[in-house]
């Protein structure tokens, strides 16, 4: 199947991917079962499986062509550190993609990582970069808003610029249901999200942006927010988008 055969429904909001789309695109967002999502391609907001799209984009563009690409990823590199953890901590890295963090962890010394990604592609790419490294790490294909993960596990639950996918409130406690099961006591969140300065679509799809306030909200009780910083990331084709990363941890 490609990608257009995958495209279930049309329909064109006037302003295309930069405009916000209105509350349409929401009312119509309800609709759908959250294994599908809207995307903005050339013709308009159409409606494929998420894991159809995530494979379409790791298998159409080199990994360092990607909007979000970076040769490091700095700032979560620099949250990660200042968190003290003992190299055996268990580290999940949610929606790693082909992102080199797990590159650097292994280079730091972490033994137990794992990277969850709903696209097989991207965790081919990143394995195929580690060579024999890659037999240290788990990797697992699936979708974070189904996969059932250890309980009370992760010292360390990493997410760059995955959870703002997430634009409906029940997918958002979803994900935060998952995060709080799935963290040992006193565990660590570091996340990155858009900030509300960023574009309001990443990868051609809407996202939601978060001010820490609004993270610390949205997220609930039992999570305290212990820092946060913005970076800015200029994307391989000059766009500029500011990040909001936070470190929060579990309470208990
Ligand atoms: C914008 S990319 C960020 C990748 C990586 N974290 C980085 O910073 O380079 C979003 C990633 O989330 C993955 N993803 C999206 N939805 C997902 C889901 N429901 N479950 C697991 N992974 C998902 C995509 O395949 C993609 O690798």
């Amino acid at each position: 199947m490609n990608y257009d055969e995958a495209v279930k429904h049309t329909w064109a909001p006037a302003g295309g991917a930069h405009d916000g789309a209105g509350g349409g695109m929401k009312r119509e967002r309800a609709l759908l079962p959250s294994s599908f999502v809207q995307v903005s391609i050339d013709t308009g907001w159409h409606e494929m499986s998420q894991k159809h799209h995530w494979e379409h984009v790791y298998g159409s563009k080199a990994s360092e062509e990607l909007g979000w690409y970076e040769p490091r990823l700095e700032t979560s590199l620099n949250l990660i550190q200042e968190l003290g953890l003992a190299m055996d901590a268990s580290i999940i890295d949610v929606g790693g993609g082909a992102s080199t963090l797990v590159d650097d962890l292994l280079d730091a010394g972490y033994r137990s990582i794992t990277v969850l990604d709903i696209s097989e592609k991207a965790l081919s790419l990143s394995r195929q970069r580690l060579g024999s490294k890659a037999e240290l790490v788990t990797w697992r294909v699936g979708d974070m808003e189904e996969i059932d993960l250890p309980e009370g596990h992760y010292d360390l639950w990493h997410d760059r610029a995955v959870f703002h996918f997430l634009t409906g409130v029940d997918q958002q406690r979803n994900y935060r249901d998952k995060l709080l099961s799935a963290l040992a006591p006193y565990g660590h969140f570091v996340v990155g999200t858009f900030a509300p300065e960023a574009p309001p679509t990443c990868s051609g799809l809407p996202v939601q942006r978060y001010s820490p306030e609004q993270l610390e909200a949205t997220l609930g009780a039992n999570l305290e927010l212990l820092q946060h910083r913005k970076t800015l990331h200029i994307t391989p084709g000059g766009v500029r988008q500011m990040y909001l990363y936070c470190h929060f941890r579990k309470t208990s």
